[in-house]
């Protein structure tokens, strides 16, 4: 009798897995996230978070410093598991992936934009660029063809022999920006892009995001702490002790 209830249990999660898989196919669901939790100790940071963002959408997440933004980031590009429910990219699920999977799923459908830029100092804007486009196995043609049309497109192919301590903040972000897109990844994650730059660069940096995130259909999962951000956005949703208030 236990082994029936098993096997049927088994059944009826494999329909719901298939189920939603159909939905993320048709509906081009380009992040799943559903009742994902996260401690760190006895600090529970993620306390069951559900999210859907749709191919091309732009959503801003906001909320007050220590509420889990960051964790909920972190968790979704694969950095740390969670420790409860799933998360899913393109309708594949990440919990299901061994380590290797898990690391080519995050290089080809993902990437991310940090407050800090994360540039490699000793390789100039153009070979940043370029080696994120090396790490998913672009043969030296396609790199060099579509790193300079993004150079061209985030306005810095004036820039691109200069090594990332040469360049101003701006800059750097719109460097970090091309990294992100150079592999046509379907979700950016963005934590802070404009946390460290004055409010005319960090608005340069913004149009930057949307244009190219609408022209490439890319969603955007955005954090930041202002206002002035979420108007690139088709919605915001806010983060209150781990938990969303809105989605
Ligand atoms: N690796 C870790 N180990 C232990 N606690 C952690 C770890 N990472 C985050 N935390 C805790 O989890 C909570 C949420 O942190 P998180 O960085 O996600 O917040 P945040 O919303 O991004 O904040 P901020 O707006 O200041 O960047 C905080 O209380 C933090 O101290
Ligand atoms: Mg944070």
């Amino acid at each position: 009798m236990g082994r029936v209830r098993l096997g049927l249990l088994s059944i009826f999660h494999i329909i719901i897995y298939l189920n939603e898989k159909i939905i993320d196919q048709e509906e081009q669901v380009a992040l799943r996230v559903g009742a994902a939790r996260k401690s760190f100790g006895d600090v529970d940071v993620l306390r069951g978070i559900d999210l859907k963002i749709l191919a091309g959408e732009r959503v801003a997440l906001m909320g007050p410093s220590g509420s889990g933004k960051s964790t909920l980031l972190n968790c979704i590009c694969g950095i740390e598991p969670l420790d409860a429910g799933t998360i899913q990219v393109g309708g594949e699920d990440l919990s299901g992936l061994k380590r290797g999977e898990l690391e080519k799923l995050r290089r080809e459908n993902m990437g991310y934009v940090f407050q800090s830029f994360h540039l490699l100092p000793t390789l100039n804007a153009f070979e940043n660029v370029e080696f994120a486009a090396q790490l998913v196995g672009m043969s030296k043609e396609q790199r060099s063809k579509r790193v300079t049309d993004l150079f061209e497109q985030v306005g810095l192919s004036h820039r691109m022999d200069h090594l990332p301590n040469a360049l101003s903040g701006g800059e750097r972000q719109r460097v970090a920006i091309a990294r992100a897109l150079v592999h046509h990844p379907r979700l950016v994650l963005a934590d802070e892009p404009t946390g460290s730059l004055d409010t005319e660069s960090g608005s340069q940096v913004l149009e930057l995001l949307k244009s190219l995130s609408a022209e490439l259909k890319v969603a955007l999962l955005l954090v930041t702490h202002d206002h002035e951000s979420t108007r690139i956005c088709d919605r915001m949703i806010t983060m209150k002790d781990g938990s969303l208030l809105a989605g």
